[in-house]
């Protein structure tokens, strides 16, 4: 018989949460898969073992037990443990770069999405699109959360249906009728996880690797990430004042089978599509079969004009998919968002994800429905209106106060952030990346708007967000600003700012 091995030189650690067997039984599993004890290798008896390592017998024996159950040793006739022929090759010996450090192998699809550079996230008072969260609603938020999950429904627990909690999506739809003038039925409605997952589906649902989809530009970058990973080939077609340049879109891609558009507050322009526009892009989108996705964020924060109509409630033969979130009425990490579309539509959406993810989480469904039913969500709006509207006001005040001859700003009638435009002499000083690149030497984090362009682009300026920017302090940062990147003025006027409210649209590129 050949020599039976020990473990005496096994290191047991007695700190580890790890129990004794299992750390047995793991020194053991690493030393076959390594070729360390060959089959047919025979340990000494378990009370040698124990002996050896301090443990007791019975330890020994659990992590003997483990491993038969696991098929690495069996028992000789003579009651000896033996590790077993296992058909499977010898794992290759170690190598230099340990797994963990190796890179993923993944898909093309996937290489490429992570190939977008973009940066998200960053904490700055000027992030676009940020909300304010700190006179969020979080004591009745709290007790409606707790409040749900006290006594849930044993069906809300085991099968919540992947459309959506049933009074959520009833909530949605009354949410649309009253503030955004969207007539829908709860029906018509999926809860989502925000308008990433939304993009996510759509786009797996609608497109085949390699077909087209127009997509704005400049546009919203995580848009392109979803239709990315999806397989899609984005196409850029330029936004003017008037939106999206429908005749471009159908000069560069007119097989495409998607459309990926926020008409009502351009990402990141803040344009307005006009109803000629999309008049022509519903009837090409109809004549040709491809679908619309229309990204609504943040249309309920209009601070000058009337509320714009969805592009929606203009469709008549149901070929837009309308999206909108709780990101910013709310907060993004909430990740709950919605689809408006036609009932086949959400149909086949559902069903097939009901397949993948099978739904959003049900933890806010019903909190947030009772929210909504409590009237908590409107009383927050309407508060935040205001809010964001006096921050907006002093941003738009201090740029003309400050950098007259630097920036315009653009269309902001919308929403948390605006952008301000270089003017030809700023532009002929620096580009936007390198204004902001200077900036944030500084601690100043500013979005270049050149990011938000796929290809070249036509134009430079700065993305300002405003919605956790305090009044008091837009004059301060942008009197930093212009110190630093400014043409002329110095020093923060000791003057109020003058006012120069009315917004300039941009033109063409
Ligand atoms: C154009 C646009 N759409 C939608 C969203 C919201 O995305 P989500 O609902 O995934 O948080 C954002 C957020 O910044 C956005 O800028």
């Amino acid at each position: 018989m050949s020599k039976r091995v020990s473990l005496a030189g096994m290191h047991i650690d007695r700190t580890s949460a790890v129990p004794l067997h299992l750390q047995i039984a793991a020194h053991i599993r690493e030393g076959i898969l390594r070729g360390v004890f060959p089959a047919g290798t025979q340990f000494l008896g378990s009370r040698e073992i124990a002996r050896e390592l301090g443990c007791s017998r019975t330890v020994v024996l659990t992590a003997w037990d483990l491993l038969y159950a696991e098929g690495y040793l069996v028992s000789t006739p003579r009651g000896s443990v033996m590790v077993a022929s296992v058909a499977a090759p010898h794992v290759a010996p170690p190598s230099a770069t340990p797994p963990a450090s190796r890179p993923a192998r993944t898909s093309e699809r996937w290489q490429s999405l992570l190939g977008l550079d973009y940066e998200t996230n960053w904490p700055s008072v000027f992030a676009p699109g940020a909300p304010d969260i700190s006179t969020f609603p979080f004591r009745e938020w709290s007790r409606l959360l707790r409040q749900s999950w006290q006594n849930p429904r044993e069906q809300e627990c085991l099968d919540l249906p992947s459309e959506g909690h049933p009074r959520l999506r009833s909530e949605i739809a009354n949410f649309l009728g009253s503030v955004r003038g969207l007539v829908c039925s709860p029906e018509e409605v999926v809860v989502t996880s925000g308008t990433s997952g939304a993009l996510d589906f759509c786009s797996r649902m609608i497109l085949d690797p390699g077909d087209e989809v127009w997509v704005e530009e400049p546009g919203f970058i995580e848009a392109r990430w979803a239709l990315t990973a999806a397989g899609a080939k984005l196409v850029p077609v330029p936004v003017d004042d008037k939106g999206l340049v429908v005749s471009e879109g159908i000069r560069r891609a007119p097989g495409a089978r998607l459309i990926v558009v926020t008409p009502s507050h351009q990402y990141p322009l803040g344009v307005s599509m006009g109803l000629e526009r999309r008049l022509e892009l519903l009837d090409w989108a109809n004549r040709n079969d491809v679908w619309v996705i229309e990204d609504d964020y943040n249309s309920e924060f209009r601070h000058q004009d009337s509320m714009i109509a969805s592009l929606r409630s203009l469709d008549r033969e149901g070929r837009v998919i309308y999206f909108g979130t709780f990101s910013k009425i709310m907060m993004p990490s909430l990740r709950l968002g919605y689809i408006v579309a036609n009932r086949n539509f959400i149909d086949g959406f559902s069903k097939g994800r009901a397949r993948i993810d099978v739904h959003t989480s049900g933890i806010g469904q019903l909190a947030l429905a009772e929210f909504m039913r409590e009237g908590h969500l409107l009383r927050h709006l309407r508060a935040m209106r205001r809010v964001y509207a006096a921050r907006r006001n002093a941003l738009i005040d201090a740029i003309a106060a400050l950098m007259p001859d630097d920036l315009t700003v653009s269309s902001a009638v919308t929403g948390l952030h605006l952008v301000a435009l270089f003017t030809d002499a700023m532009q002929a000083r620096m580009s936007d990346g390198e204004a902001a690149a200077v900036l944030k030497q500084s601690g100043i984090h500013v979005q270049p708007l050149s990011q938000n362009f796929l290809e070249q682009p036509t134009r430079q300026g700065l993305v300002f967000g405003y919605g956790r920017l305090q009044v008091e302090d837009a004059t301060p940062l942008l009197a930093r600003i212009a110190a630093i990147i400014g043409s002329g003025r110095r020093n923060a006027p000791s003057a109020p700012a003058i006012c120069s409210r009315t917004v300039r649209t941009i033109k063409g590129s």
